[in-house]
């Protein structure tokens, strides 16, 4: 219950979005000259950027997209898939006010800060003029993609970490419920089936470490920060949570080089049948399941993650789709962000990608969830609804940046969590000016 209330900022911000459509100013400005810009004739070309997808899905969509807008064709321009890199590409980029890009995918923290900045356009009087029912989507992904009451981006999918589990090796009735059985089967697994690893996670100092930190904190009964904004970091449950972390990710049942690995380091090992567990985001899933990149093909099934004093948490991750404010096409771009992120865009994505819906009919669809039969789990559901938020605010690298150094250092034995957590409490409160 604890953990359901920590998604009430987003929950609240809702209203505001709604409220904010339409009738702003600035909003008019931008989209003006975007009518201007795009009163040309002849086939206009888009660049959509978004991290490499390992799936089809990205392919799919764009073919789809240009096979039914023979004026409009959209290229794809694979970006980093490390999330703080993709960030800083588009940062450096949309700082010189380059125009290459028109579409691009925001991680579900960046909005504040892009808003802010003056980086994408606002979205609302498009969604109004073409009558796009914002009540359909994910109340929670429609507020992560809002800031000052307009609407930045549209919600493309939900992110959530979850537990997979090699189903030969972990019977379903003994997967891992607790941190402290994860522990203990991974000791006992390791080796089993030609495994080389009891769990596999995302340790390097990049955006996926705070993910997997967030996590272990949040089931501890621990907050970075609160509701009202507070650095709340350096309290007993938090510190707790940081040592399972560190205890986790310093155990002989993880890769020895664990501090070098994101999703794609983690989720290659485990499809090469390497490790008996791993933390990942519901998009591996259909890599799993694909004969053609996986040796563990029906072998696997999938759990919440395990749950510390407080129960289990899992991170609220995700992306939406955004236009960059000096896009030349915007209308054009418009028209493929309304696709993409619309119910046809976002079943490719559900089927050949595997990632959650945003649009929340969409849970009830056949074909998707056959091919994601976990989708319709309560674990899974339970998981998505109650997933906890990183903190929101326009300086969210800074956050990030003052997390991941001191979550290493821990990890790397420097410092101990109790210190960890007193150092980021000080950077922290300091960056937030509190
Ligand atoms: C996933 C999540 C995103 C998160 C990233 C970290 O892509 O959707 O929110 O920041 O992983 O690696």
């Amino acid at each position: 219950m604890k953990l359901i209330k920590k998604i009430a900022p987003f929950a609240l911000a809702a209203p505001l979005v709604l409220t904010g459509c339409g009738g702003n100013n600035d909003t008019k400005k931008d989209e003006g000259t975007a009518n201007k810009d795009t009163a040309k004739s002849g086939t206009v070309k888009l660049i959509y950027a978004r991290g490499k997808d390992t799936t089809n899905a990205t392919k799919k969509i764009v073919e789809e997209f240009n096979k039914k807008h023979p004026n409009i064709q959209v290229e794809f321009r694979e970006m980093p898939s490390d999330s703080g890199k993709q960030h800083d590409a588009y940062v450096t980029a949309l700082n010189a006010q380059s125009s290459e890009i028109d579409v691009m995918d925001l991680d579900v923290v960046w909005p504040a800060e892009f808003a802010q900045a003056g980086y994408v356009l606002p979205l609302d009087n498009f969604i109004q003029k073409d009558n796009v029912d914002m009540a359909k989507y994910n109340k929670g992904a429609v507020a992560a993609a809002s800031f000052n009451g307009k609407q930045w981006a549209m919600p493309k999918f939900i992110d959530a970490g979850m537990l997979y589990y090699r189903k030969d090796l972990v019977p379903d009735g003994k997967v891992p419920k607790t941190w402290d059985e994860l522990i203990a089967t991974a000791k006992a697994t390791k080796g089993q089936g030609g495994t080389k690893f009891g769990y596999l996670m995302q340790a390097k100092q990049y955006e996926g470490l705070v993910c997997n930190a967030v996590e272990f904190i949040a089931a501890y009964g621990g907050k970075v920060i609160d509701e009202n904004g507070n650095v709340a970091v350096n309290s007993p449950e938090a510190i707790k949570g940081i040592k399972k972390l560190v205890e986790v990710a310093k155990s002989d049942f993880v890769p020895d080089n664990n501090n070098t690995f994101t999703e794609i380091e983690s989720h290659t090992a485990f499809l090469e049948g390497q490790g008996v567990m791993i933390r990942n985001w519901p998009y591996m899933w259909s890599m799993v399941q694909d004969q053609a990149q996986s040796k563990v093909v029906d072998k696997v099934g999938v759990a919440p993650l395990p749950a510390g004093d407080k129960g289990s948490a899992a991170t609220l991750g995700g992306w939406m789709s955004a236009i960059n404010k000096y896009s030349k096409h915007k209308q054009e771009a418009w028209e493929f962000v309304k696709f993409m992120n619309g119910a046809e865009g976002q079943k490719i994505s559900a089927i050949e990608g595997g990632l959650a819906p945003t649009l929340t009919d969409l849970f009830n669809d056949q074909d998707i969830l056959k091919k994601n039969p976990f989708f319709k789990e309560q674990g899974f559901v339970n998981a998505l609804s109650a997933a906890v938020p990183r903190p929101v605010t326009p300086i969210y690298p800074k956050v990030s940046e003052i997390m991941q150094i001191n979550l290493s250092k821990a990890i790397a034995g420097q410092m101990t969590a109790e210190q960890a957590a007193a150092e980021m409490e000080k950077q922290l409160k300091d960056a937030l000016k509190k």
